[in-house]
């Protein structure tokens, strides 16, 4: 045999060398497995610990709404500067390149339209989540709602299953019109999430005390940008987020609704990885435009 004719003898087994040890970079998930780890390393940055997703899902419960008439033309130019995107099973399916290559969490639950009760949901097969390679199984929870204990199980469903195969659970938090968001109830709801096994949860932000919704989160928290404000609002946004604990933005219509999307979602970039505050990244974005 070749290898024992050159079997070179091995002796570098570095004796007094501690084991290398490598800490996880996202709080509160050191104990996850390793398939786990790597998912969530392809959605967050392990530079800045922070993560841009692009969410484009709301045709799911919305239809075609504004930005997202012809997902084919719109998305693919903004999907080059997301760390993530999050969209329908659907819409990856017709429109997004496989060649974009990008982590993808995937739209997990559905059930229901604005033209019926929202939330009453059901999870998707997850030999179809992980057919499409999805790296996290995004879910939502409607805490307070008349669907609050299905959306719930939903979530701890989703959870097991994600354990099983290694894919991360994102718990997303829904607010419905009864609802306050408020830091008392967002911090309610992200916690719920977090308890029952979301390894990452989505929420909206709060002018006061999101601090407290971020730090009561033994996981990671990434917020939705919500209806569209001005550009300059959405960049506040984002930067306050951050600064009070966010590892991340998840964001939708304030990207594909602003007046040049993809000078929008570069000035987010600076925002949530390069520190940049809202008036710097403001004036990238109108740069941008040129
Ligand atoms: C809908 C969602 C959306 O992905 C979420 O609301 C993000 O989009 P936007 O920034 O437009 O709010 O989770 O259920």
């Amino acid at each position: 045999m070749a290898d024992n004719d050159s079997n070179k003898d091995a002796s570098d087994y570095g004796f007094g060398v501690p084991v290398k040890k490598y800490p996880f970079f996202l709080k509160g998930l050191d104990h996850m497995d390793w398939g786990m780890k790597d998912r969530l390393s392809r959605i967050f940055n392990a530079k800045s610990g922070h993560t841009v997703m692009l969410a484009f899902d709301h045709g799911y419960i919305m239809g075609p709404t504004s930005g997202l008439e012809r997902m084919d033309i719109s998305m693919p130019p903004l999907i080059e500067y997301a760390d993530c995107i999050m969209c329908t099973r659907g819409a990856l399916r017709s429109i997004v390149p496989p060649t974009s290559n990008k982590p993808v969490s995937l739209r997990y639950s559905a059930g229901t339209t604005v033209l019926g009760e929202l939330n009453d949901e059901c999870i998707l097969d997850i030999e179809d989540a992980i057919r499409v390679n999805a790296s996290a199984l995004a879910v939502m929870v409607a805490i307070g709602g008349k669907f609050e204990a299905k959306t719930i199980v939903n979530l701890t469903r989703t959870a097991d299953l994600g354990n099983k195969y290694g894919i991360p659970t994102l718990g997303v938090t829904a607010v419905g019109k009864e609802l306050a968001r408020d830091a008392r109830y967002l911090g309610l709801a992200c916690r719920v999430c977090a308890e029952n096994g979301a390894t990452f949860v989505k929420t909206y932000y709060c002018e006061k005390d999101f601090a407290r919704v971020a730090a009561a989160c033994p996981v990671p928290i990434v917020i939705a940008g919500g209806k569209k404000l001005p550009e300059n609002e959405a960049l506040e946004l984002a930067y306050k987020a951050l600064q009070e604990g966010a590892s991340g933005v998840d964001m939708g219509r304030n990207v594909f609704q602003a007046e040049n999307p993809v000078a929008m979602i570069q000035a987010i970039r600076a925002v949530v990885h390069d520190k940049r505050t809202p008036k710097e990244a403001l004036d990238l974005y109108r740069s941008l435009f040129q």
